[in-house]
C-alpha cells in the first residue's frame, strides 16, 4: 500500500487508549487518515478529535458515531477496539463481571454499530472492524463469560456483514491470539508472575516463536477496513502465528 493510502478518510476508533487501540491509530494516522479516538481517558493521544467518555453508559455509546461524523466532517470507518476481560468459570463470575463484560464488549459495540451504520449509508458505504478473539470461534478455559462475548461480537459481526453489505458497509473482526498489551501483562502481574518472563514462556508456545505486538494486529485491522478487503463481508480473521486455540 502506498504512504497516504487512507486519505481524507475519516475513522472512529474505540479502546484508543489500549494497547492494540493505540496501535491501531497510529496505523491509520500514518496513512493519512483522519482519527476520532473514544476511551475513557484519551489525554495525550495524537488525534484529530478526542471524544472521551464511558462505553457502558448508552447515550454515550449511542451518539459517538454522531459525535466523530460532526467533529470530522464525515465517517468511513469504525473500529470497535475497546474491551475488557473477566477471568474465571461460571461459577466464580459475579453479577458485576457479568453486566461489565457484556456492556463493554458486547452491548457498546451493538449500540456503536447501530448509530454508524445509518450514517454510512447516506454516504454510500463504509467499514467496521469489530475485536472478537480466538476464543470468540472456539472454547477456552477459565475465562467462561468473556468468551461468551467475544463469540456474540463474531456472530453480530458476522449478521451484519450479511444484513449490511446491500448498503455498502464491509463488517468483519479480527480474531486474535494472545497480544502483548496491559490486558494480558496486568493479567500476568495479577496472579504474581513477572510479565517479561511470562510473555517470553508464553512465546515459546507460539509456532511463529513470539505472542503479537500490538502493531501485528493493528495491521490487519486496517486491511480490513481498506479498499484491499473491498469483497470481505462478515469475515471473522484470525491472527494467532500458527497457535490456534483448542
Ligand atoms: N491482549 C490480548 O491478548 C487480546 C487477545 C484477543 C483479543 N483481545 C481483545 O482486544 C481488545 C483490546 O485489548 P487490549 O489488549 O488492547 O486491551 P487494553 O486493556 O490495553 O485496552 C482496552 C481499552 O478499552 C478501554 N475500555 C474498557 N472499558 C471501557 C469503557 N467502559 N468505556 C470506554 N473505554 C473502555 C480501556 O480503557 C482500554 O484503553 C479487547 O476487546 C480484547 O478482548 C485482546
Amino acid at each position: 500500500m502506498t504512504p497516504g493510502y487512507m486519505a481524507g478518510k475519516a475513522v472512529l476508533v474505540t479502546g484508543a487508549a489500549g494497547g492494540i487501540g493505540a496501535a491501531v491509530v497510529r496505523r491509520f494516522r500514518s496513512e493519512g487518515a483522519r482519527v476520532a479516538v473514544a476511551d475513557r481517558d484519551v489525554t495525550g493521544i495524537d488525534a484529530e478529535a478526542h471524544l472521551p467518555g464511558d462505553l457502558l453508559d448508552p447515550a454515550y455509546a449511542d451518539a459517538l458515531p454522531g459525535a466523530a461524523y460532526d467533529a470530522l466532517g464525515s465517517l468511513d470507518i469504525v473500529v470497535n477496539y475497546a474491551g475488557v476481560i473477566t477471568r474465571g468459570s461460571v461459577t466464580s463470575t459475579t453479577d458485576a463481571d457479568w453486566a461489565l463484560s457484556l456492556g463493554v464488549n458486547v452491548e457498546a459495540p451493538f449500540r456503536v454499530c447501530r448509530s454508524a451504520i445509518p450514517i454510512m449509508a447516506k454516504a454510500g458505504g463504509g467499514a467496521i472492524v469489530n475485536v472478537s478473539s480466538c476464543w470468540g470461534v472456539r472454547p477456552g478455559p477459565n475465562h467462561a463469560v468473556y468468551c461468551m462475548t467475544k463469540a456474540a461480537i463474531a456472530s453480530l459481526t458476522q449478521c451484519m456483514g450479511m444484513d449490511h453489505a446491500h448498503q455498502g458497509i464491509r463488517i468483519n473482526a479480527v480474531c486474535p491470539n494472545e497480544v502483548n498489551t496491559p490486558m494480558l501483562r496486568t493479567g500476568f502481574a495479577n496472579r504474581g508472575f513477572d510479565p517479561d518472563t511470562a510473555v517470553a514462556e508464553l512465546g515459546r508456545t507460539v509456532p511463529l516463536g513470539r505472542i503479537a505486538e500490538p502493531e501485528d494486529i493493528a495491521d490487519v485491522v486496517f486491511f480490513l477496513a481498506s479498499d484491499a478487503a473491498r469483497y470481505m463481508c462478515g469475515s471473522l480473521v484470525e491472527v494467532n502465528g500458527g497457535k490456534p486455540v483448542g
